[in-house]
């Protein structure tokens, strides 16, 4: 929706700590690639920033209304709206630079991985450079009894709501990772960094660190809080780090299962890994806090039910077929190739797969739909 664009361009800590780090690294005569570019923001601060081109490239719609700010911001002549998706867009000519911002609050993401890692081989000229260069997970363990109730919002009735008994899932919500806002004080241990990502070398995002904490107050620890700290140029930083000027970020919260109690100055063992999956598509985050001689951990691999199949289903071995939905987008796709519009597409659909379609409308929704995500569309 644009709302959500215009409350991240809302966010005055992120948009100006990036227009400065962006105009600290653009030189005079660079080519620049905005990944994800949204409202275009930063394809306009690259723009006044001297680049003599930018390729601002965005799979959604919005595309159309960044268009309209970059002319209404005199940016429109230099640069080039490109409607795509980054992993497979080809553009005219190799960026000098590329400035990519979709994090999610932890940082450590496959999805900005796999992006990072596409651009910089398909997108980016040898040696070319990224805003941010790198960027840092940090960690600490905290004291949170606010968030941590609301992630278990139905511990207190004994996860019964008018006798219906979900007591299944709060394993699962105590096992996902949350958004929150922390304070220092709410911090059991100085910050500590887990793991450095640096853009252009191609780090992988995977790691697995132990980390040791002093405990500066006796309370309890409801799990573990995670942000990151992302180096967009020379001394220019962003950070969703706790007392850190607030961002529509906040930091990520990992629960325990039970909150432990620590004595001041009592060591707090932290393990925090991020794994690759089998499929290699996710990343498992892993956290277990140990306090006291109490142990307590949590994966996300346990925040949603899983069945053998599904995480069988992306192995190398596996030969899953086509579902009858995925035999009808083939059968779309044949169609939308061979030059038929939306409406034969709609028709054949009818014709192949008799009883699944009521009326010609919803197997029109059915190609349109096709027709918008894989047909060669240029807005
Ligand atoms: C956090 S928003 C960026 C907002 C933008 N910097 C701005 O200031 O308006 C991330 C954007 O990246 C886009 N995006 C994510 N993955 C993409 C991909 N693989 N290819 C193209 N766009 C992508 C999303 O559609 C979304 O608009």
């Amino acid at each position: 929706m644009i709302t959500d664009y215009r409350v991240m361009a809302s966010d005055k800590v992120r948009v100006e700590v990036f227009r400065r780090g962006i105009e600290a690294v653009v030189k005079p005569g660079d080519v620049v690639v905005d990944i994800g570019c949204g409202l275009g923001t930063y394809a306009v601060f690259a723009c006044r920033a001297g680049a003599r081109k930018v390729y601002a490239v965005e799979r959604s719609d919005v595309i159309i209304a960044a268009r309209q700010v970059a002319k209404a911001s005199g940016c429109g002549g230099r640069i080039e709206f490109v409607h795509g998706d980054a992993l497979s867009v080809e553009l005219p000519e190799k960026a000098d630079l590329a400035i990519t911002e979709d994090f999610s609050v932890v940082f450590a993401d496959p999805d900005t991985e796999r992006l990072v890692s596409s651009v910089r081989r398909r997108l980016l000229r040898k040696n070319g450079r990224f805003v941010p260069e790198s960027a840092a997970v940090c960690a600490a363990p905290v004291t949170c009894r606010n968030v941590y109730e609301k992630l278990d919002r139905l511990g207190a009735s004994a996860d019964k709501v008018c006798g219906v008994d979900f007591s299944a899932t709060r394993e699962m919500a105590m096992n996902s990772i949350a958004r929150a806002w922390f304070r220092p004080s709410q911090l059991m241990g100085a910050p500590k960094r887990v793991h450095g990502v640096e853009f252009a070398a191609g780090t992988p995002f995977e790691f697995d660190a132990t980390l040791r904490f002093r405990a500066p107050k006796t309370a309890l620890v409801h799990g573990v809080a995670v942000w990151f700290d992302a180096l967009l140029a020379p001394r220019i930083r962003l950070s969703n780090a706790p007392g850190a000027p607030r961002t529509l970020w906040g930091q990520g919260f990992l629960p325990l299962t039970r909150p432990m109690r620590a004595k001041k100055g009592a060591a707090v063992a932290v393990a925090l890994a991020a794994r690759r999956s089998r499929d290699r598509d996710r990343l498992w985050w892993q956290w277990e806090v140990t306090a006291g001689g109490v142990r307590a951990d949590g994966t996300t691999f346990r925040s949603f039910p899983m069945s053998a199949t599904s995480l069988e289903a992306g192995s190398r071995s596996h030969r899953p077929g086509l579902s009858r939905d995925g035999e009808i987008t083939e059968c779309a796709l044949r169609m939308l190739g061979s030059g038929c519009t939306i409406l034969e597409v709609a028709r054949g659909l009818r014709r192949q797969f008799p009883g699944t379609f009521g009326s010609v409308r919803e197997a029109l929704s059915r190609a349109g739909e096709a027709g918008r995500k894989f047909g060669n569309l240029k807005l």
